[in-house]
């Protein structure tokens, strides 16, 4: 199974791009994980722009979301939702309607925030977003607040509970894909 995850964050020492690191090591035998991290590159959505030929940029988002089975994206709170950067990105890979990328693509949404509560209402409005567009969003959550506390000095992901429970995650993902596969051989 090939996971593309994508973080909604640019900083460097990013909290939600380690978690996607941590899940990569945590990932059951036979996942593969490519991190997609050049979202920055991704203009603001313009209809015309899209009319005339999406950017190079969004073609490669795209054919990445395409090319894998599942998705899962990190992403942090700005001020009680999903940080724009992530949302333009979401726009752009949701054209052409409903034919996108992400239709019927198993994707789990997963967070952390230095507040108490983990970023649940970016992940609710994430998960909003991508229901719209299209996505099978899996139902397990984990939503890591006061992440700075949940991390070693290396970025790894050092809390047992929440380790099992981003491998619990990740195996609900992979039965996702696998009976999307199931139905699409009936
Ligand atoms: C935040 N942060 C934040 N945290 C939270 O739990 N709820 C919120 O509404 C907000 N709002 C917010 C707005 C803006 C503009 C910034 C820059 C930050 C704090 C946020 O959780 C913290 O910066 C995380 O470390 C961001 O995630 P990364 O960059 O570590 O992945």
């Amino acid at each position: 199974m090939r996971v593309l995850a994508i973080s909604g964050s640019l900083r460097q020492d990013s909290y939600n791009t380690a978690l996607l690191r941590s899940a990569a090591e945590l990932a059951p035998d036979g996942v593969a994980f490519e991190l997609h991290d050049r979202l920055a590159e991704i203009p603001p959505y313009d209809q015309d722009i899209q009319d005339e030929g999406a950017p190079v940029c969004v073609e490669d988002l795209r054919d990445r979301i395409a090319a894998a089975d599942a998705v899962l994206i990190a992403t942090p709170e700005y001020n009680g939702s999903l940080p724009g950067l992530l949302k333009n990105a979401l726009d752009w890979a949701s054209r052409p309607f409903p034919d996108n990328a992400l239709r019927n693509k198993p994707v789990a949404v997963v967070g952390a925030s230095t507040g108490a509560y983990g970023g649940i209402w970016a992940q609710a409005e994430l998960r909003k977003v991508l229901g719209i567009i299209g996505a099978r969003v899996v139902e397990g959550d984990v939503s890591i607040g006061h992440a700075q506390e949940h991390f070693d000095s290396d970025g790894r992901l050092a809390d047992a509970e929440l380790r099992l429970r981003i491998g619990e995650l990740l195996r609900d993902l992979a039965a996702q894909v696998e009976l999307r596969a199931g139905l699409q051989s009936v």
